[in-house]
């Protein structure tokens, strides 16, 4: 018995006595993986049982969510089915490890019978209104699992002293059965370093953390966001087995996001030109804003959204040429061609190619 695999064998006993189903799925997988050698069809025959079926059977439903002992408040949401009504769009770097983490779910047999587990932690990083929560829930939605999510800022702002219990007690909660569990405000925890007065109570819950990411199954999927990546912990950040950073849209992905909204090609490669530095949640604001707006108005829809990205941009003095800004809103507001051109000092053809650049006319 040479080649016997023993190692293994020891780590499947002592993950069936005490490990999860999918830590138990993995170490027969790797068993079965050295066996081939020794014995095909004895490896083949072990193989058989590890099923995606299997592995992601859970302990049925949820029990009831874990609550706060004080405000009797619960720590985390639960969605199910989770449901995202539009594709998201993401550049082609994130949409490919996205693609990638669903293409390892969805060969879990294949995986797990050779010992390997997929992607179990994913660590979002980007600023605000690009589409982590968004992307979260897309996984979800794809590998049909429920969404729970813990916001960090939330737990801990409220219930200083006994964040690490609470902490604890969703992830026992979220590991009962499969599922991806969202850790929303993720750097909550790490911005809270400078505040002197909780410091052995911050070391507590990152020791919590660390330990409960260390101990995450393999059939449930981890997800953290934050707006500040570089605030974490290196330690935090080893455990990921992807750290995808989400941009602010190219004006490329404005065009597709505008792409719902009928308009002349050139207007809307130009109107995402202009919107371009804006988050999806700010220019989903506007739209939904201007879709509002022109059905009390009974006006064209177009007009109003250009009439809102110029103000929202002439607000922030982003429009690299402001005169064509003032000429817009002029136009809009119902001045002449002519009446803008003797006003801002411009000649009449440039007033009418910036209006027909922005708005087709
Ligand atoms: N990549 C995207 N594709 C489509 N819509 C998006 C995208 N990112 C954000 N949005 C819109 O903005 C809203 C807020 O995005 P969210 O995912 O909460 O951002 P974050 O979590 O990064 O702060 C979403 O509900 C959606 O309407
Ligand atoms: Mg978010």
């Amino acid at each position: 018995m040479e080649n016997f695999p023993r190692k293994e064998l020891v780590k499947v006993v002592q993950s069936g006595m005490t490990g999860s189903r999918s830590a138990f799925a993995l170490a027969v997988g790797r068993f079965a993986t050295k066996l081939k050698d020794l014995d095909l069809q004895l490896a083949q025959e072990i193989a058989q049982f590890l099923s995606t079926e299997n592995v992601m059977r859970g302990a049925g439903d949820f029990v009831p969510a874990p609550v706060d002992a004080d405000s009797r408040m619960e720590l985390v949401e639960t969605v199910f089915p989770v449901v995202v009504p539009k594709k998201p769009v993401f550049n082609e770097a994130v949409q490919g490890v996205l693609e990638d983490v669903l293409r390892e779910w969805r060969s879990l047999d294949l995986l797990i019978q050779e010992g390997l587990a997929p992607a179990r932690m994913l660590l979002f990083c980007g600023q605000p209104g690009v589409g982590k929560t968004l992307a979260a829930y897309w996984l979800a939605q794809e590998l049909k699992l429920p969404l729970l999510t813990l916001n960090l800022a939330t737990v801990m702002s409220s219930y200083l002293g006994k964040t690490g219990n609470n902490v604890r007690a969703v992830f026992d909660h979220a590991v009962s059965r499969p599922c991806v569990l969202l850790l929303d405000e993720f750097d909550a925890i790490a911005k809270r370093r400078d505040d002197d007065s909780d410091v052995g109570e911050l070391k507590r819950l990152v020791n919590v953390l660390l330990q409960a990411l260390d101990d995450w199954p393999a059939n449930s999927l981890l997800i953290a966001a934050t707006n500040h990546g570089e605030l974490l912990d290196p330690a935090v950040w080893r455990r990921f087995d992807h750290v995808i950073q989400f941009e602010p849209p190219s004006a490329d992905l404005i065009e597709d996001y505008l792409s719902d909204i009928p308009m002349d090609s050139e207007v809307r490669q130009n109107m995402a030109a202009l919107l371009q530095g804006e988050s999806f949640s700010t220019i989903g604001q506007l739209m939904h804003a201007s879709r509002k707006i022109a059905l009390l108005e009974k006006s064209d829809l177009v007009p109003t959204l250009v009439k809102g990205a110029v103000r929202l941009r002439m607000s922030k003095g982003a429009m690299s040429k402001p005169h064509e800004g003032e000429m817009l809103l002029m136009y809009l507001a119902g001045q002449s061609r002519r009446e803008i051109a003797a006003t801002l000092g411009k000649t009449h053809p440039t007033v009418s190619r910036v209006i027909k650049r922005y708005l087709g006319e």
